[in-house]
């Protein structure tokens, strides 16, 4: 018998993409056009901007989905759509085209929060990866510590107080004058810094509980550049990417495995943007190695927004017998 196949639409932020999935766990197309370059010149996304542009690109961007998928409308068994958590504009886009597709097509849709897509990317790059297990979630919008139980069924652990992990990557990025968007190139410039050049502090460590913070450990590196201003002393760039960027992977690590242990847990799973990052992936598998855990990190391409993990994440909830509705609407800030 055939498998459910989906096609699925994701437009939260600055990405239009679209997939066809197949049982889950099979990528048939994985497309994504994205408005970075369009984005740069403002230093951030810009919402506005960001919706014009799905709007002009999304009905390309799904046709290239189905096109690479060599798959027929009639064998799409479900349209997916994230509708939640995002900026409002960019997600009504996919929602009004993926309920446009649904009805059209008289297919049933699924809508899906964005952050379960992150977390499900880890079932498409290890086929054999099952709840449960620990998922860091980690992107511009979210820095959470979820117990995954089941395919549908999530409980958090600890989130952050004030601004994301990712958020103070691109926040210190701009500061140090690298600009949008910032994790990646605080990514790239910390390879050639001293990680151990400043030490800036390592918030909510020697706390109790799974809570995170980074606004104060953003705050931390802008007075550290306002005193090197004042004292017309010069700063190496990498120096304080890197030395920024370590403080944000042990935070993020030993919180991580502590929560682990707490909990009795030997799987962790990472998800998100920041899931990207080089150290935090090294960092997070010598961590794993030394407590024997096994550790499942979505490749590189499904970290970041994509539309084949909506599709995954989308898969169990069919299977689950979820269904929405055409009053499907954009959920800006969805909780998980
Ligand atoms: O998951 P994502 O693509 O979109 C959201 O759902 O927010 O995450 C975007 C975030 C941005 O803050 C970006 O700077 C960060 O992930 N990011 C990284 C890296 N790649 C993306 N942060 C650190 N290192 C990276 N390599
Ligand atoms: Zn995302």
């Amino acid at each position: 018998m055939k498998e459910t196949t989906i096609l699925a639409i994701e437009s939260s932020c600055d990405e239009t993409a679209a997939a066809v999935v197949q049982g889950g766990r099979t990528v048939l197309s994985n497309c994504i056009s994205s408005q970075i370059a369009l984005h740069q010149i403002y230093g951030g996304v810009v919402p506005e901007i960001a919706s014009r542009k799905h709007l002009e690109a999304i009905d390309a961007v799904v046709r290239e989905a189905m096109k690479t998928a060599k798959t027929g409308w009639e064998e799409i068994d479900a349209i997916a759509v994230t509708y939640g958590p995002g900026l409002v504009g960019a997600l009504l886009v996919g929602v009004a085209h993926a309920k446009a597709l649904a009805y059209a097509l008289k297919k049933p849709l699924l809508g899906v929060h964005h952050i379960e897509g992150h977390i499900a990317a880890n079932y498409i790059t290890d086929p054999q990866w099952e709840p449960p297990y620990l998922c860091l979630v980690v992107s511009g919008g979210h820095t959470h510590l979820v117990l995954v139980e089941g395919y549908t069924r999530y409980q958090i652990l600890g989130k952050t107080r004030d601004d994301a992990a990712g958020e103070a990557f691109d926040k210190v990025a701009r500061a140090i004058g690298l600009g949008y968007p910032g994790g990646p190139k605080i990514d790239a410039v910390s390879k050639m810094g001293n990680p151990e050049a400043v030490h800036f502090p390592r918030p909510c460590l020697e706390e109790d509980g799974f809570s995170f913070s980074f606004s104060g450990l953003k705050s931390a590196v802008l007075n550290y550049l306002n005193q090197m201003e004042m004292k017309g002393e010069p700063y190496k760039q990498a120096d304080i990417a890197a030395s920024f960027q370590a403080a944000v992977v042990e935070v993020l690590t030993k919180k991580t495995l502590a929560a682990a242990n707490e909990f009795k847990i030997s799987k962790i799973a990472m998800a998100g943007g920041v899931s990207a990052n080089r150290a935090l992936r090294a960092s997070m598998e010598a961590a794993c190695m030394a407590e024997k855990k096994q550790l499942c990190v979505p490749d590189l391409i499904l970290c970041t927004d994509n539309a084949a993990m909506i599709g995954c994440a989308a898969y169990y909830q069919y299977q689950d017998g979820r269904r929405s509705d055409l009053s499907l609407n954009a959920v800006p800030n969805l909780p998980l």
